[in-house]
């Protein structure tokens, strides 16, 4: 009885979709819907902040502020009254990566709507992941892909800021299009990247594939756990031991 008082005790009114539910205050969004009895179908991805599946807006009784958030990321409080927008229709263009080369002319071939940003702002203080994003669309309009890079870089593809940009422009899309032709033409190659890709091509890894393919269960279970995992705290100069496949 008394555990569940207390349980009582912790429990917060919410509103989902217009619908009052009692949830304990420690959920996140995400939890106190499954809490209320929602099976999340769509909305719900990784769980950890990565997938952008679980975009939410909510507000608040008397407020004219909308907020956003992750639905995994963020507690509940009380009286939010939430919605999450799990899928939002968004231009997506398709291009030839060999045809096209890092600049403006790219960009606004693409993706024109990017000229209609209005400086607004809105993508800004849409986005959960607190990115800059009216920046990395001015970058994209100047045709500076490193910046656009740089700027969106924890982008998770919520798709929150492309629901509420009055220009009707996908932000994140244009995003994409701009890490892309960075990584394709102006980031520097990685060295170590070249020589694995290399023993790939050679066969370099093939006699130990075979060797996991062929082998039992049991003995892929005592590999499994003797196997050599990188410290939490290693530095990026770690290696394994064992260096045969390096
Ligand atoms: S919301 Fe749209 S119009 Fe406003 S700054 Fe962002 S991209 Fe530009
Ligand atoms: S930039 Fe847009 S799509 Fe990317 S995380 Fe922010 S709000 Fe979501
Ligand atoms: S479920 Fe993936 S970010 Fe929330």
């Amino acid at each position: 009885m008394k555990t569940e008082e207390k349980k009582r005790d912790d429990l917060v009114p919410i509103f989902i979709m217009g619908k009052k539910y009692d949830v304990p205050s420690s959920l996140t969004i995400q939890k106190a819907m499954e809490y209320a009895g929602y099976q999340l179908i769509r909305g719900c991805g990784c769980r950890g902040g990565i997938c952008g599946a679980c975009g939410t807006v909510y507000r608040f009784p008397g407020s004219y502020k909308i907020e956003v958030g992750l639905a995994c990321q963020t507690m509940v409080q009380p009286n939010m009254y939430l919605a999450q927008i799990p899928f939002f229709p968004a231009v997506k263009k398709t291009y030839d990566m060999e045809a096209i080369k890092p600049g403006i002319e790219a960009i606004v071939k693409t993706y024109p709507e990017v000229l209609r940003c209005l400086q607004c702002n809105t993508c800004t203080k849409s986005c959960p992941m607190e990115i800059e994003v009216m920046d990395y669309i001015a970058a994209a309009m100047r045709g500076d892909v490193a910046r656009l890079a740089e700027l969106s870089f924890d982008c998770v593809m919520c798709g929150l800021c492309t629901s509420r940009c009055p220009a009707e422009i996908c932000q994140y899309n244009i995003a994409i299009l701009g890490r892309r032709l960075y990584g394709k033409y102006v980031a520097a190659r990685a060295q170590h990247l070249a020589e694995m890709v290399k023993g790939v091509e050679t066969g370099k890894f093939d006699p130990m594939l075979k060797e996991l393919m062929e082998a039992d269960e049991e003995t892929l279970k005592k590999i499994y756990t003797a196997r050599e995992v990188e410290p939490e705290q290693a530095d990026e100069f770690w290696t394994p031991k064992d260096k045969t496949y390096l």
